[in-house]
Formats: structure tokens, C-alpha cells, sequence
């Protein structure tokens, strides 16, 4: 089956086409285009995503996406006239809160023939609801223009989903057959794993630990009381004067911290700035990340130099090594927690977060050393942040069991699992 799926929840306009054959147990997942527009450039000066800025972007952005994923997948044919009903009145209806975008999309329409995809998927939450929407709007315009189904799809699924994708190896290659320069490969397989499955969820928003005894049905066990993993990244880096998304900024110190190690002046590698691991010895698997933030905000006002900028490099990487050690044991013991509490058969870990190399490190060894039987699933890199792909896979699962698609569906911010 063939799904053209949309991802617009955060500041990654994504769309993708795969097509998808074989069993729910096991399936190959072939990428046939994969187009996707980051616009952190455009939140960095703001130190974060600016929702009403995100949803102009998505709108600016979509049709030429559109046409960039139709291109790729070689589903792009021009035609003289629109040989079938577009409904121009209503496609214009559902997209006139979204500027420009209804014109464009109309012009493209007409111009280009149906591909032939035989559903669309979409992200409707979590995230940002005015972003969500332009990418809901975008998605039930094309299904009624196109006439085919829409499926709504929740975005943490997704990222559920991305970590099962294991690469088959062969580079995609770009219209002219050429390797194209882009880290993910043209074809995947997807095995169903053992169940019950655990899964870490960390990104800019969620930290939840998740757990599910078959596709379609979640149960969130443990979460964030305050901030997320990622916001608390993002926090601490805006702390240190490092730019938006501070995530892999921190990291990236983190590790030089690690490999210079007893290179670094006597006070930097002597642990200078202990900070504490919150809510450790709980007797739950929820986490608290602003307890931690805080600590970090309340070492750097000790320091002399105040201002970021006067903060030597080799402190910095101190600090940023210190509180990625204090974010990975937390998030290790409360995952050790639910492990042995729910005898899961599955561990996956999701969301943007996920990229960090010690956090995936540490992971690793975790269940070589503790848990050998257990099925450790985690996404790879280009699949662990925001991106259309893990929409379109989820939708493939949710094709059978939703048979009638509605077309009535809306944003929800705080969609939950
Ligand atoms: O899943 P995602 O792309 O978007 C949301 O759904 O929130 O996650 C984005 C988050 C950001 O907070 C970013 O700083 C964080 O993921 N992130 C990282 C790394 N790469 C991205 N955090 C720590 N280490 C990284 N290497
Ligand atoms: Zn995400």
C-alpha cells in the first residue's frame, strides 16, 4: 500500500511517501520520497518555537514540498486540464484560515495528475495546535481533492514506531539514479516485536514511559511532573549562551568533556559542580527535570563571570557533562524500574532525544549487562527527530482496524497516548 504522509506538529514541515508491503508481523517500507523543511533557523533568535511563526512556515511550506515528494517518488505527471473534480470551492473552504496556501495548492492541483496513493496520514497531536492544523487542513484538502482516506495519527506513536525500522541497506537514490546525499536508506524491513513492550519516550515535550501489550493500545506508567527531557536541554543551553536546539549542543560539550577528560584543568575534571539526580529514589517511575535546571541556573550565579560569554569553554563542558550524566542515570533507573515491574519483552526508546549518543550508549549496555533477553529497539539517527516517515508507518497498522476514516477530526496540543 502506498501512503502520502504530512508531520507538522513542531518546526519540521515533513512530508513522505512510502509504500509498504507485506504483513502487519513483518513488512518492507520502501521510501519513495522524503521531503522535509526545518525551519530552526527561523525560532533560533526567539531561544524557542514560536507557535503562530511555526504554523506561517508550515503553510508557506507544504506545496512545495508537496511537489518536491511527488518529484522524488516519480508520481509526478503534468496534464493539460484536471481530468476529475477537484472540488475548488470546498478544497478552498477547508484551507481559508492558511493565507496563500489554498491558491497554491489549487494551482499545483490543477496542473498535475491524481498519483496513486491509496491513503493519507497526518500527525493531529501532540504539539502546537496551530501547527497541527495547517498540516490537518493541508491533509483533508488533498483527500477530498484526491479522494481518498485521511488517517489521523498521534505523533508519539510515531515516534514508537520509528524504532522499528531497520535499514535493508541500500542508499536511496535521487531521481537521476544517482546516491543521494541523505542518511537514510530507500528500504527498510518491520518486524513486529515481542510484547509486552516498554517505551521511553523523550522529546522537546513528553518524557513518559509507556507501556503496550499490542499495536494501538498504550498505557502511559511513569511521566514528567514538570519539564521535558529536551526542554530542560534546551534550557540549560540557552543558560550557557548555546543557540536553539541546545540538545545536541550540550551533548556535543558533553563528550568533548569526556574525551579530554584528565586534560582538563585540575577544577574541571574533579566534578566540580555536583547536581543533583531528581526524584532518583521515588517510589514510581514519573521524573522531574526543572529541580535539575534550576540547580544549573543556581551554579552558574555562584560563578564570578555571570554572563555566558565569560564562561570558559572547559567549564562549560564540565557542566554540560555533569547534567547529561545527572538526566542519563535518572532516566536509566526508572527505566530498570518499569523493566523489572512489567517483565516487558521489548524496550524502545523514541523521540528526539534519543539521539544522544550517551544516553544511547548507556542504554545499550544497560540491557547487555542486565536484561540480555529483553529486545532493545532504539531509531536511528535521522529517524529520532520530528519527520513524516514514523506518520506514514503508523498509519500502515492503523489502515485495517479504522474502516471508516472521518474526515471531522481536529488538533489536539495535549493529545495523549
Ligand atoms: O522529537 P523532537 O524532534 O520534537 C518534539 O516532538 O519535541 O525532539 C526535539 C528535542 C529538542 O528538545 C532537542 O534539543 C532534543 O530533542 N535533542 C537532543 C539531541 N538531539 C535533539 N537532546 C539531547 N541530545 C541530542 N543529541
Ligand atoms: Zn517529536
Amino acid at each position: 500500500m502506498r501512503i502520502l504522509a504530512i508531520e507538522t506538529s513542531c518546526d519540521e514541515t515533513a512530508i513522505a511517501i512510502l509504500e509498504i508491503k507485506g504483513s502487519k508481523e513483518s513488512a518492507i517500507v520502501s521510501i519513495w520520497g522524503n521531503a522535509l523543511h526545518s525551519q530552526v533557523k527561523l525560532h533560533q533568535k526567539y531561544g524557542g518555537v514560536f507557535p503562530m511563526m511555526a504554523k506561517r512556515e508550515h503553510a508557506k511550506t507544504l506545496t512545495p514540498l508537496l511537489l518536491e515528494v511527488l518529484k522524488e517518488a516519480k508520481m509526478l505527471r503534468y496534464q493539460q486540464l484536471t481530468t476529475y473534480n477537484l472540488q475548488k470551492k470546498k478544497v478552498e473552504k477547508i484551507l481559508e484560515r492558511e493565507g496563500e496556501l489554498a491558491k497554491e495548492l489549487i494551482e499545483l492541483l490543477e496542473k498535475i495528475e491524481k498519483p496513486k496513493i491509496d491513503c493519507l496520514a497526518v500527525a493531529n497531536g501532540p504539539g502546537l495546535e496551530p501547527a497541527l492544523w495547517v498540516g490537518i487542513n493541508f491533509a483533508k484538502a488533498l483527500s477530498l481533492a484526491w479522494d481518498i482516506p485521511v488517517i489521523p495519527i498521534n505523533h508519539m506513536e510515531g515516534h514508537i514506531f520509528a524504532s522499528l525500522m531497520q535499514s535493508a541497506d541500500k542508499r536511496r537514490k535521487d531521481a537521476d539514479g544517482r546516491r543521494k546525499n541523505s542518511p537514510l536508506s530507500a528500504t527498510y524491513t518491520i518486524t513486529l516485536p515481542p510484547f509486552p513492550l516498554l517505551a521511553l519516550l523523550i522529546s522537546g515535550g513528553h518524557t513518559e514511559l509507556v507501556l503496550s501489550r499490542k499495536v494501538g493500545s498504550y498505557k502511559v506508567i511513569g511521566e514528567t511532573k514538570d519539564d521535558a527531557v529536551g526542554e530542560a536541554f534546551d534550557k540549560v543551553a540557552r543558560m550557557l549562551g548555546l543557540k536553539y536546539p541546545g540538545g545536541p549542543q550540550i551533548s556535543r560539550l558533553a563528550e568533548e568533556a569526556r574525551q579530554l577528560g584528565h586534560r582538563m584543568s585540575k577544577l574541571a575534571s574533579k566534578r566540580p559542580f555536583p547536581l543533583p539526580r531528581p526524584m532518583l529514589h521515588s517510589k514510581n517511575l514519573d521524573f522531574s527535570f526543572s529541580g535539575l535546571k534550576t540547580a544549573v541556573l543556581y551554579t552558574l550565579k555562584k560563578m564570578e563571570n555571570k554572563n555566558p560569554d565569560d564562561i570558559s569553554d572547559e567549564i562549560k563542558c564540565a557542566l554540560a557533562k555533569e547534567f547529561e550524566d545527572a538526566v542519563t542515570e535518572v532516566l536509566l533507573a526508572k527505566t530498570k524500574e518499569a523493566l523489572a515491574k512489567t517483565k516487558a519483552k521489548t524496550l524502545i526508546i523514541g523521540g528526539g532525544v534519543s539521539a544522544n549518543k550517551n544516553i544511547r550508549n548507556s542504554f545499550t549496555e544497560l540491557i547487555k549487562k542486565e536484561f540480555p533477553k529483553v529486545k532493545f529497539l532504539i531509531p536511528e539517527q535521522s529517524l529520532t527527530t520530528d519527520n513524516a516517515i514514523m506518520i506514514g508507518l503508523v498509519a500502515y497498522y492503523k489502515f485495517n482496524a479504522v474502516k471508516k476514516y472521518s474526515k471531522n477530526f481536529i488538533a489536539k496540543g495535549s493529545l495523549s497516548l
